[in-house]
């Protein structure tokens, strides 16, 4: 049996990458809001994965989109079909249905021109999932011309040009894309963001063509467009009905803690049909 023990991420973040298939703690929180806004991803035609990892790209393909493009400037040396900038995509206007960027933008000098050509791309249903790493309570911290040891201090890597603050999805907004925010707690809860080791305070941006105002955390989404509400209103059903497992799966572990105290029982699992539904929302 494979060890369910995480191990430390990449910059040492302790049970951060699942043993059996190297995701990270994002790569397993994409799966869980792939799988919330299902209803909304169906009949894909063009998908599109910037800097794509071998963890989310095989997520994309289960949506089974008529056609997957990746693409990337190259700096990491990543399998993609093509090298380009997020600044200048060799994409149609109004072609994709669902764009993937994940710690990208924070890499990008001008990261106004790549949230314009992703709103560009974005077709009238498109939607964009964007990850930037951001800090509270600040603005935006950046400067391009800082020295690699510089930015490793003030950006938290040498290849970073800044730290995003509060503002960003006021770029986002003044790159034509209004987004709400999500969080593993927000979407899936406490005991699913222990359980499949996320970080609480990740933020992903559900972005799509937009002028509204920037939106409050999910749930909510007043002042946004009809589709967009819809969207959200997926993702709080979602999130009811993870919250109906989470809930089984404790009550589960409750009994099993129990078992465990009577020496008479050798081994005691969860039951196995909790664990299907679980291991069907991100395969562990
Ligand atoms: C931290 S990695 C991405 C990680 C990956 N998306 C994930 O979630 O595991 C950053 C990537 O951004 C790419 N990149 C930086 N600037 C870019 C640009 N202007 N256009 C496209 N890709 C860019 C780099 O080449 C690198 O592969």
């Amino acid at each position: 049996m494979v060890s369910r023990r995480f191990r430390p991420g990449p910059d040492g973040r302790l049970e951060a990458t699942c043993p059996r298939c190297g995701s990270l703690e994002r790569h397993r929180f994409l799966s869980l809001l792939l799988g919330a806004l299902a209803p909304d991803l169906l009949d894909l035609d063009t998908v599109v994965e910037i800097a794509p990892s071998p963890q989310s790209t095989p997520l994309l393909d289960r949506l089974h989109p008529r056609q997957r493009i990746s693409l990337d400037l190259g700096h990491d040396k990543r399998a993609v079909d093509a090298l380009a900038s997020l600044t200048a995509l060799p994409l149609r206007d109004a072609s994709v249905d669902l764009l993937v960027c994940y710690h990208v933008l924070e890499h990008v000098p001008d990261d106004c021109s790549a949230m314009r050509e992703i709103s560009r791309v974005l077709s009238p249903r498109g939607i964009a999932l964007i990850e930037v790493p951001i800090k509270g309570g600040v603005l935006t911290d950046e400067d391009p011309s800082a020295t690699p040891d510089e930015r490793a201090r003030r950006f938290g890597q040498s290849d970073h040009v800044r730290w995003y603050g509060d503002d960003f999805d006021d770029r986002l907004l003044a790159a034509g894309l209004s987004s709400a925010r999500v969080t593993p707690p927000t979407l899936v809860g406490d005991a699913a963001v222990e359980w499949f080791r996320l970080m609480a305070h990740e933020v992903v941006w559900v972005a799509r063509h937009g002028t509204a105002a920037a939106t409050p955390a999910v749930p909510g989404g007043s002042g946004l467009s009809a589709a967009f509400d819809a969207v959200l209103a997926d993702l709080a059903r979602t999130q009811d009905r993870l919250v109906r497992a989470r809930e089984r799966a404790d009550r589960l572990a409750a009994q099993r803690d129990a078992l465990r105290t009577q020496p008479a029982v050798p081994q005691v699992r969860p039951r196995a049909d909790v664990l299907t539904r679980l291991r069907r929302v991100v395969h562990l």
